[in-house]
């Protein structure tokens, strides 16, 4: 069962209460939505005459059921608003985004190349000119009002280097549907909504005290310059933004404007985007626009709707927030490959966890009866990946499952299943990964 760390649990409990008492802001967020999920907490029992009132926004109004499903686009091409080649070698298109085919992260190195590296928009990726960029840092958490960064005076603050991985909080999606007959609402990522980069930029924690960093602020609020997301029902989100708590944004996250040792190119946030180390990858907001800094609690539907555990096993208004992702392991290999039996196989994956390093990864080639460990090959990081490989040889044609197990420096290990979400977050089972012998 997915684990969500108590703190984020009070805290969105202490948010629900500030919103009530008038102390914070749903942005975005319709009013009722606000009401569905304090009634379901028992935080409410009718509706109260004095309530805050939600910003009206296309969302206003509507009454989402208990079980909200996860944005999706489905009136675009494939592929589209996406600048970089998607040759399908390496990308699978699932409509504004592109999956990784992780047989093609075979003898790429440890980090994901660009060329390599899934994209998760919301919209089109825009084109945004670097010298004419400017990141507008605002709200009532500033001592000083609202200060704006040109990216030069962003990288005469120091700079840091974070080797960190941005995953999809839907990443493996599809196996709920595929393994446990449990399908999620959302874009079917197989294991590819993931990569490894080498991130450099400045401290979140030293431009927001740069700016003025009040004791009382508690929220901050990045939004992109990406287009308003607008679903095919015509419901107009706003721009992709989501509230992140400042003991995160003082913590560990930064600032991008470099990938790989390259400036950040457009599909993944040019000329800067954040980076949250170890969370979900929404978290890390792309082509950044603004920060809110707020001394009151913020919402958007990206901490209300989108972004927790909804379903039978979770309490009706949903878990908390997501905050840190999960773990995982995959092969290098195609789906369904076809390997020859008698033949010695240097089996090769990757697997990756955001509580610890990876300790250990297990293989079974006999669909799990058995198990033996493979050989790591980096060390263990969290919030990054680690490679592993194995020798096999097949000894009978026919169809077999392969399958990987992770286990992390915190002791979590792969289970067999992952107890269901409606919106088919933070897949953490082992992945039957099916081939042909012969
Ligand atoms: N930021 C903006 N502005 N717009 C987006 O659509 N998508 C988010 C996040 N940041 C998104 C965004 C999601 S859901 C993910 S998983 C990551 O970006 C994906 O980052 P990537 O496209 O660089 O791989």
């Amino acid at each position: 069962m997915t684990r969500i760390p108590e703190a984020e649990t009070a805290y969105d409990r202490r948010r629900r209460n500030q919103w009530l008492a008038g102390e914070a802001r749903a942005e975005g967020v319709g009013r009722r939505d606000m009401l569905r999920l304090l009634t379901a907490a028992g935080l409410v029992t009718a509706v109260p005459v004095s309530l805050p009132a939600a910003t009206a926004s296309a969302a206003a109004g509507s009454a989402r059921p208990a079980g909200p499903t996860e944005p999706s686009r489905t009136t675009v091409s494939a592929g589209e608003g996406i600048v970089k080649p998607l040759p399908p070698e390496r990308f699978i298109v699932h409509g504004t985004n592109a999956e990784t085919r992780f047989e093609a992260l075979a003898g790429t190195g440890y980090l994901t190349p660009v060329s390599h590296f899934f994209v998760r928009n919301h919209t089109t990726t825009p084109r945004l000119d670097a010298a004419a960029w400017r990141l507008h840092v605002w709200g009532d958490g500033l001592t000083r009002g609202e200060r704006q960064f040109g990216l030069a005076e962003l990288k005469r603050l120091p700079s840091v280097t974070r080797t960190a991985f941005v995953e999809c909080a839907g990443n493996a999606r599809n196996f709920f549907k595929t393994q446990q007959n449990q399908p999620a609402s959302g874009t079917p990522w197989t294991t590819g909504a993931i990569g490894t980069a080498r991130w450099r930029g400045v401290r979140l924690a030293d431009v927001l005290r740069a700016a003025g960093l009040s004791r009382k602020a508690v929220d901050v609020m990045p939004r992109g310059l990406d287009d308003e997301y607008v679903t095919p029902d015509g419901t107009n989100y706003g721009r992709v933004r989501r509230p992140m708590p400042l003991s995160k944004a003082l913590d560990d996250v930064i600032l991008a404007y470099e990938m790989n040792g390259a400036p950040l190119p457009p599909d993944h946030g040019h000329p800067v985007r954040l980076l949250a180390p170890s969370w979900v990858g929404i978290s890390s907001i792309k082509w950044l626009g603004d920060i809110e800094v707020s001394t009151t609690p913020l919402y958007s539907p990206w901490n209300t709707d989108f972004y927790r555990l909804y379903g039978d096993a979770y309490p009706p208004e949903g878990s908390a927030p997501l905050t840190r992702q999960t773990l995982k392991s995959a092969f290098e290999l195609p789906w369904n490959a076809t390997l020859s039996a008698h033949t010695r196989h240097h089996l090769t994956g990757r697997a990756w966890s955001a509580h610890g390093g990876i300790t250990r990864v297990e293989v079974s080639t006999d669909g799990g009866a058995s198990w033996r460990r493979a050989h790591l090959h980096d060390p263990a990081h969290r919030g990054a990946w680690t490679r592993w490989s194995t020798p096999w040889t097949p000894t009978k044609p026919g169809p077999a499952e392969l399958l990987s197990r992770a286990t992390d420096s915190t002791s979590r290990t792969q289970p067999k299943t992952t107890v269901p979400n409606t919106q088919g977050y933070l897949f953490d089972a082992v992945v039957r990964h099916a081939v042909t012998l012969v």
